[in-house]
């Protein structure tokens, strides 16, 4: 795979499973990476060579100050991965039991964050000519949510978001834009989706994430490397001729469905 020498990629939710695993990846193939999220430190996740700054996807002014603070001291930008976000509450009751409150706070950072973030970051890659947007979506964005109805919908909207934004970066540069689609990837968040399903009542339990991962195809649930191996080749100058697209990685758990 080329070399991200000379290149420089924001990652949003890189303190967390497949962020981080992107941010030390693209930062071995020799990008300058600066790794974002929520909290003020990065924990021990990171490679020492990676820059942290603080971001909540969901401020539209931290935004504004990260983009511009990198294209002031990089001079540029050329990949952008949308990886953070949340799994808001899974509920037994799915549909009738998802409040007001928790719908907009999925929405607000997976659906708004994913939005600001190509919005930020367009004007700065099209004066460039190029630059390559990874959003991270799901295999949710494909099926029922029955029990986490707000994250399946917000997964949806980055989908077709991203044929927007790809629309829009090819009108007058090479700016790509795709979206990845993981199935079960061992990180914190299906962690805090198996809590909450051993939470609920029986009907969901019987769903258990444990059963789930014993049922795909390939045996396993993915690593986060597996996630950020997909990411990276998207970022890559190899994609060139990738936009708009949608890109599946669950070791078959689609074939199932
Ligand atoms: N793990 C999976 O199986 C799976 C499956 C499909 C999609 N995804 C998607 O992959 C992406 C990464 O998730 P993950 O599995 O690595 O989970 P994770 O929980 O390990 O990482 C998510 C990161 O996002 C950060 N974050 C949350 N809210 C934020 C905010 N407002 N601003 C900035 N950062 C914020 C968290 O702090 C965390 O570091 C998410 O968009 C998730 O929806 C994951």
């Amino acid at each position: 795979m080329s070399s991200f020498g000379g290149k420089v990629a924001l990652i949003t939710g890189g303190a967390g499973g497949i962020g981080a695993a992107t941010a030390n990846m693209l930062a071995k193939r020799g990008a300058t990476v600066i790794a974002t999220d929520i909290n003020t430190t990065p924990g021990t996740v990171l490679q020492s060579d990676i820059e942290y700054m603080q971001l909540d996807v969901s401020s539209e002014s931290q935004w504004q100050q990260v983009v511009a603070s990198i294209a002031q001291r990089h001079g540029r930008l050329d990949v952008l991965v949308n990886a953070a976000g949340i799994e808001g509450k899974v509920t037994a009751g799915g549909l009738e039991t998802t409040s007001l409150e928790d719908w907009r706070r999925v929405m607000h950072i997976n659906l708004d964050g994913t939005f600001l973030g190509c919005r930020e970051v367009m004007p700065v890659m099209k004066q460039q000519g190029s630059g390559s947007i990874v959003n991270i979506s799901s295999l949710a964005s494909y099926y029922p949510t029955l029990y986490s109805v707000a994250y399946g919908a917000s997964k949806g909207a980055v989908t077709q978001l991203t044929k927007s934004v790809a629309l829009a970066g090819s009108q007058g540069a090479k700016v790509r834009c795709n979206s990845v689609h993981p199935g079960v990837i061992a990180t914190q968040m299906i962690a805090n989706i198996a809590r909450q399903l051993q939470e609920t009542a029986d009907v969901v339990s019987t769903s258990s994430i444990q059963r789930y991962a014993s049922s795909i195809p390939l045996g396993q649930a993915g690593t986060p490397d597996d996630a950020a191996a997909l990411i990276v080749f998207l970022a890559s100058d190899e994609a060139g001729y990738i936009t708009g697209s949608e890109f599946m990685v669950d070791g078959g758990s689609h074939l199932l469905r």
